[in-house]
């Protein structure tokens, strides 16, 4: 093999691995489906940044583009039960710890 095919063999392999990478950690932003209240603009990638255990949220919905909307429509999970039990847990425990926190009101995520 000459060097610039090895070269192009190697930028390709880097550049699909990306790809493969990019697509298991999910889309930046999801919009989550909230009912009458309107839509969630969910920011995703800032989450890995604050929450380091996937399983956090995906112990309850698989890591598949509309898991959670599939179980609440099948039943294995009811209305709001990732909003209250995960979300909005997680955003009024570390508002009492004094750490960072997400929104507690329903207009600070119900925005769409
Ligand atoms: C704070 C909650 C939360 C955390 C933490 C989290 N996710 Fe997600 N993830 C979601 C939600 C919500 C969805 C959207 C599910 C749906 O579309 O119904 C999702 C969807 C996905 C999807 C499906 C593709 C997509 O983007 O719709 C992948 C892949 C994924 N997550 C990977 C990960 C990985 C890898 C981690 C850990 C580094 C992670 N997630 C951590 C909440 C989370
Ligand atoms: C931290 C973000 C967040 C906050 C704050 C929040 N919600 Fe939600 N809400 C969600 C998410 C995510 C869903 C979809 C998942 C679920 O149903 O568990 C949802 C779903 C809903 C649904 C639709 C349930 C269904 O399936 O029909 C309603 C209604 C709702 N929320 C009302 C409220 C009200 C009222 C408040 C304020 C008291 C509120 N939410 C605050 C994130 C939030
Ligand atoms: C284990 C903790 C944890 C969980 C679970 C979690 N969040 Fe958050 N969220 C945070 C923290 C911490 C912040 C604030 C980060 C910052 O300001 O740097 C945040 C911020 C946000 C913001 C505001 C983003 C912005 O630009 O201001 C939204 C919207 C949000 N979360 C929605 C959700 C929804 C919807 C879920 C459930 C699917 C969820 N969060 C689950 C910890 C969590």
């Amino acid at each position: 093999m000459n060097k610039r095919l090895m070269l192009f063999c190697l930028v390709l392999l880097i550049l699909s691995s990306a790809i493969v990478f990019a697509h298991s950690k999910g889309k930046e932003e999801i919009i989550l489906q909230g009912g009458k209240m309107g839509n969630i603009t969910f920011p995703h990638h800032m989450h890995h940044g604050v929450v380091n255990d996937c399983m956090v949220c995906h112990k309850d919905f698989s890591r598949e583009p509309g898991s959670l909307q599939a179980a609440k429509d099948k039943g294995v999970l009811k209305k709001k039960q990732i909003m209250n039990g995960t979300c909005l847990k997680c955003h009024k425990d570390r508002k009492k710890a004094g750490e960072k926190y997400g929104p507690v009101s329903c207009s600070g995520c119900h925005t769409k």
